[in-house]
């Protein structure tokens, strides 16, 4: 294994750190990661673990040992690298995809809430290290991607579920890789899923120079939708042209919903993809067509409506959750994901990177953000 190996004096705790009882782990919550060796905090009695201590490998990994600001994420060395049981699979990690949600958790004002101590980050895009006893689907050298690692994307290497990653092709670097997972599968979700999209109709991609937003735009215009989108720059504005939009708007502009309006035409748009709700689902309602759409993906906060303004129009609200999608689902964004892949429509553009040092000024960026062009990527 590539991953440094070290002599460990003394044996570790089981993953958990603060040696009590582990709580359950609400549904849907981030594991924490079973592989953790502990560092000085997490040293405690000698035991069985001892052999097995002194000659697993350790890797660097980030570790959130409590909740709060961008400061309680911790870059360790000494963190063991997670053995894959029979049906997973161990990932080098080579680049991390940085969601939003993961700066939600880590702040512990979440509904989901993981055991602490725990690894943040999901996407994840990388090689195969080592394959669980019953994974046929990969081998050593495989060039994947995931949405959902066990242990924690924020690492050297990742343990994941083999039925949850995908192969990776040449033609997209680990960067991108790691810009797929949660950014397209929310985007497919939001629009067919729960948005029942079709050709030939219209989509204002609010907030659009994102992961999920650049998402939803290749996504709909590979599928016949016309698109709109919106940045809160120039640049954002014009990346988002170059990846589907028709026309871009600058949602810092304070007469931009006129000038939607204006393209438009009295008909509307016939869905909105929402990334900030809290601060635009009131002028959505006065966006939108006859039985139009808005797709609640992003909110940080509440805001005031007049629920009259849906029945003038017979228009829906709905709420969009990537957590809350069956097996069923998940199958179907995969399919169609790697099908954009292989079609070549579905190119995922990397924004700003960040190596896994700078993990704590990624999380301020991410939240205060000068304006986005693509998704943010730690670099392994
Ligand atoms: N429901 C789910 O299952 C799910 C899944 C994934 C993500 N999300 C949520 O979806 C949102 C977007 O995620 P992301 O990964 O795309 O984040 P991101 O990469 O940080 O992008 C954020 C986007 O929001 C835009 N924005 C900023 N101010 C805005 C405004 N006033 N009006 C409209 N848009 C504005 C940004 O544009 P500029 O930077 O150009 O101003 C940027 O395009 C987040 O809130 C995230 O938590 C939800």
């Amino acid at each position: 294994m590539a991953a440094r190996t070290r002599r460990l004096g003394r044996p570790p705790r089981r993953a958990g750190g603060s040696g009590g009882r582990r709580k359950a782990r609400p549904e849907n919550s981030p594991p924490a990661d079973p592989g953790y060796c502990g560092g000085r905090r997490g040293f405690a009695r000698a035991g069985p673990l001892v052999a097995m201590a002194a000659t697993r490998s350790v890797m660097r990994a980030v570790r959130v040992f409590e909740f709060g600001g961008p400061e309680v994420l911790k870059l360790q060395s000494d963190v063991l690298v997670p053995a894959p049981k029979e049906n997973q699979v161990l990932i080098k990690v080579h680049a991390c995809g940085v969601n939003p949600v993961e700066t939600y958790i880590r702040s512990g004002t979440y509904a989901r809430k993981p055991a602490l101590p725990y690894t943040p980050g999901s996407d994840v895009a990388g090689v195969i290290e080592g394959v669980g006893e019953h994974v046929t689907a990969f081998k050593k050298g495989d060039r994947v991607f995931t949405l959902e690692t066990l242990s924690g994307g924020y690492a050297e290497y990742a343990v994941a579920a083999a039925n949850r990653v995908f192969p990776l092709p040449d033609k997209l670097d680990f960067r991108q890789g790691a810009a797929i997972g949660v950014p397209y599968f929310t985007a497919y979700r939001a629009l067919f899923q729960k948005g029942c999209a079709k050709a030939g109709e219209s989509v204002l991609v609010h907030g659009a120079s994102g992961g999920v937003g650049l998402a939803a735009c290749q996504i709909a215009r590979a599928c016949g939708l016309k698109v709109l989108g919106t940045a809160g720059t120039e640049e954002g504005m014009n990346v988002i042209l170059r990846n589907g939009a028709h026309q871009a708007f600058n949602h810092r502009d304070p007469n931009y919903t006129e000038k939607i309006k204006a393209c438009t035409g009295p008909g509307g748009v016939d869905i909105i993809i929402e990334m900030l709700s809290n601060v635009n689902l009131d002028a959505d309602l006065q966006l939108l067509s006859r039985a139009g759409r808005v797709m609640v993906v992003g909110c940080r906060g509440r805001i005031e409506i007049n629920p009259r303004d849906t029945m003038s129009k017979e228009s829906s609200i709905i709420g969009v959750s990537l957590f809350l999608a069956t097996e069923e689902e998940r199958r179907e964004c995969a399919t169609a994901v790697l099908d954009g892949i292989e079609a070549g429509w579905l190119k995922p553009v990397v924004g700003l990177e960040y190596p896994l040092e700078k993990v704590a000024k990624a999380h301020e960026d991410i939240i205060c953000s000068s304006g986005a062009r693509g998704k943010m990527v730690l670099l392994l």
